[in-house]
């Protein structure tokens, strides 16, 4: 699998895949956000908001008619081979809908409190997620990727 960098004129239909799978879609033309899309038949999309060593994934959206074949997985995993070879050390995730989805990928839960400064800044830690969400990290280096 490829994933592919979205520029500016790719952003509405990226804004109507989140919109329709309920996440949050408001922020997305904001600096510092990089969204990236997959190759193949059914485009799915995830993105970065890239702090040094550290990164919040956020906006993974699977087309509903192609949920459950692993390209959700393959979309994360592939994206998780381009973070660590760009230099992030630590990825780190709200979700209120697919905690068990992460957590066969690598991912542990952690307290909120666990969150650097710089994670802590991001809209969606502040205001997208209701506090309810789990909070994840994926230590990039232990992980061997
Ligand atoms: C969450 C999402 C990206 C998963 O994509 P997918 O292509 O359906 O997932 P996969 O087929 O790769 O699933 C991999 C494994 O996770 C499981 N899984 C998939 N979605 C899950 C969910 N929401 N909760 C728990 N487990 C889930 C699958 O059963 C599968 O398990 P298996 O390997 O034991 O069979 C997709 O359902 C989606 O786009 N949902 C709407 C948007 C969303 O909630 N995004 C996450 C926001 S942080």
């Amino acid at each position: 699998m490829r994933l592919t960098r979205l520029d500016d004129s790719d952003l509405a239909r990226l804004e109507s895949a989140l919109d329709a799978a309920g996440l949050p879609y408001d922020d997305v033309r904001e600096a510092g956000r990089f969204f990236y899309w997959s190759d193949g038949p059914h485009a799915s999309f995830v993105g970065l908001e890239v702090f040094g060593g550290d990164a919040l994934l956020r906006s993974l959206v699977v087309p509903l008619g192609a949920r459950g074949k692993g390209l959700g997985r393959r979309v994360v995993e592939t994206l998780l081979v381009e973070a660590s070879e760009s230099g992030i050390e630590r990825l780190w995730l709200l979700t209120t809908t697919a905690e068990a989805f992460f957590a066969a990928i690598g991912f542990e839960p952690v307290a909120r409190q666990e969150a650097p400064p710089a994670i802590r800044t991001t809209r969606e830690f502040r205001d997208l997620c209701p506090a309810s969400a789990t909070f994840m990290k994926l230590d990039l280096a232990r992980n061997r990727l």
